[in-house]
């Protein structure tokens, strides 16, 4: 530990033995990590100095530059800083029609400058190297880290653990495409002959969100729409009965085609969602429509044909796709190939491709997803605005908030660095976000005068839907947009005492009316809202939460902080099934404090009731 240069807590020895090398088969140099006292781990060397690298980064001087900058840009004003078009034109990124303007956030040339080395210091480009190099960067599951393989073309080689996985990729995809064509064309038929026309997809977390997210915005495009003519397609998630009601409402046994989606098909919500919902069909058509009624998504193929569901009726996809990464695989192909048909979908994964390309190569200076994670990282970490809105001028993007709340606060929510060590910075943001102009009309009036919420404005020059009313002349759409550019400015130019003044606003409202301004938002602005660009988007943001990991130095791809709230919830579901059995109240004695035994004994009560 010596020689790396690490703390005296590790010690890192050369893999030698061959049972280790079986296990490890990927490289033959790989080094097994431990701290004293804690699991081995295995690791490249590529790793153990990646993960060197980032141990201290509050502790380096390119860190406690930054923090020293703070003081800098204290000092300017976002009113001045916009009248720079020299500062705005460099600050303005293009790349395949997408548009990000960069201009609106409290930094300089200076600040660039500084965030650039601090990601250096973080070895962010060999940190990307190694997650699309299919190196074990998730450390603490020991596992690649390998979504971009899922939108990787044919011909691309993408390795992990010594194999090649894009045509394990595209052996699922074609599956996919051949059952949707089949369900679609109505060559597979439901237990009584009839065509399924109906969909539910139950999942929940990251084998929901995704999905619906780009359901949602695809469903407004002529394009899709047209192919989705006639079908139907229904997320079920939340275990709460109401919500199992509404996602059956109106929906025929005969006509729905059922997708399971989970990774590791235990998750309780889902199972018992699955089961329910399994029900509900061989009650109305008998235990072997299940066979034709039922499909599966899930890594594990041992529990689907537990379940009941043939394992040639499922879709696999592989342990290096992280749950909230997963919409690319099964999880979101499938569902969204039955309702759009299988080339739109590939469509949507050319467009996460396209920007996973310029991610891995593009230079930092004109990387989009690098500079968004660069402001992340400057906004959250040094300036202390802990919130991030994401507000997309398009109600097609309804559901990319949601979806991106899971993959940023799932994927940066964390506590410590990779080596354990807890960290001395709060890494990871609060996501929130509602659409343009409906969020104006809700929780604008904090971000325009109360707390200062770093935003993200996303407008679409060409609308899904053309509105013209005769004789207008300004569009819904433009409508729409002239709220996009206006927020922009009014958050960072805001209103002065003197200008109020001037006219003639009464002395006593001059506080309520003057607006601070110097908040800082970006301006994402894409050619129009398809497939492809909805595939950019995504991309965009996985990418740029990935950044944001690498240069705080933690694990991005691990989620120990859902366990705890699960193992306890198994605990009052085994104390519920007891006293219900047994009819009788939850005791002092069984092992809940005294809060929870009398709120336990209140429902357990009003049920009786
Ligand atoms: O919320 C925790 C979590 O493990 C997410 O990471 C995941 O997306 C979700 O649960 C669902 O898990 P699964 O796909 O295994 O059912």
């Amino acid at each position: 530990s010596a020689r790396l240069g690490l703390p005296s807590t590790h010690f890192y020895q050369t893999v030698k033995s061959s049972t280790e090398q079986r296990r490890f088969p990927y490289k033959r140099t790989t080094v097994a990590v431990a701290q004293r006292g804690g699991p081995v781990r295995a690791l490249s060397p590529a790793m153990v100095e990646l993960e060197t690298a980032s141990l201290q980064i509050s502790q380096t001087p390119e860190w406690k530059a930054l923090e020293d900058h703070v003081t800098e840009i204290e000092k300017t004003h976002l009113r001045d800083l916009l009248r720079d078009g020299h500062r705005s034109d460099t600050l303005f990124h293009e790349f395949n029609k997408i548009i990000a303007d960069f201009s609106r956030q409290r930094v300089t040339s200076r600040t660039l400058e500084l965030l650039t080395n601090l990601a250096e210091r973080a070895k962010l480009r060999e940190k990307i190297d190694a997650m699309f190099a299919g190196e074990h960067i998730n450390t603490t599951e020991d596992r690649a880290v390998l979504h971009v393989a899922l939108r990787a073309p044919r011909t691309k080689k993408i390795v992990a653990d010594g194999t090649d996985v894009v045509p394990d990729v595209w052996q699922v995809l074609d599956k996919i495409k051949d059952f949707s064509d089949k369900v679609r064309s109505g060559e597979w038929l439901g237990a009584t002959g009839k065509p399924l026309t109906d969909v539910v997809a139950i999942g929940i977390g990251g084998s929901f969100l995704g999905p619906l997210f780009v359901h949602t915005a695809l469903r407004t495009d002529q394009t899709a729409s047209e192919q989705a003519r006639g079908r139907n397609l229904r997320f079920l998630a939340n275990v709460d009965p109401v919500d199992v009601a509404r996602a059956l409402n109106g929906l025929k046994q005969e006509t729905t085609l059922v997708v399971v989606v989970s990774k590791t098909f235990t998750t309780a919500e889902t199972m018992l969602n699955a089961r329910t919902v399994r029900t509900w069909l061989t009650t109305e058509l008998g235990p072997k429509a299940v066979a034709k009624h039922m499909v599966a998504v899930s890594t594990n193929l041992k529990l689907v044909k537990e379940f009941g569901i043939d394992p040639n009726n499922a879709f696999a996809f592989w342990d290096w796709v992280g749950g909230r990464y997963s919409v690319c695989s099964a999880v979101g192909m499938l569902p969204l190939s039955l309702q759009y048909g299988f080339d739109i979908t590939e469509k949507f994964l050319e467009g996460a491709h396209d920007v996973d390309e310029h991610f891995r190569t593009a230079p930092f200076e004109d990387n989009i997803p690098v500079l968004l994670g660069m402001m992340g990282v400057w906004n959250t970490t040094f300036l202390g605005y802990s919130s991030l809105a994401i507000l997309p001028y398009t109600q097609a993007l309804s559901k990319l908030a949601p979806h991106i709340q899971q993959v940023s606060m799932e994927s940066n929510g964390k506590g410590v660095a990779l080596d354990g060590s807890k960290l001395s910075f709060e890494a990871g943001e609060i996501d929130f976000g509602e659409p343009g102009t409906n969020g104006q009309h809700s929780f604008y009036q904090l971000i325009h005068q109360g707390r200062v919420v770093p935003c993200e404005f996303i407008g679409i020059v060409k609308s899904q839907q053309s509105v013209y009313l005769k004789g207008e002349v300004v569009s819904n759409h433009d409508e729409l947009m002239c709220n996009f550019f206006a927020q922009a400015d009014a958050l960072a130019t805001g209103k002065t005492p003197i200008e109020l003044r001037a006219q003639n606003v009464p002395d006593s409202l001059i506080p309520h009316k003057t607006f601070t301004g110097n908040r800082p938002s970006i301006s994402i602005l894409l050619p129009e809202l398809n497939a492809f660009t909805v595939g950019q988007i995504l991309a965009l943001y996985e990418n740029r939460i990935a950044v944001q990991g690498f240069i705080w130095g933690i694990n991005s791809f691990d989620q120990w902080g859902v366990e705890l709230g699960k193992v306890l919830a198994s605990k009052v579901r085994a104390e519920m099934h007891t006293c219900r059995t047994k009819d009788r109240n939850v005791s002092p004695t069984d092992g809940f404090n005294h809060s929870t035994t009398k709120l336990l004994n209140r429902y357990l009560e009003g049920k009786a009731r």
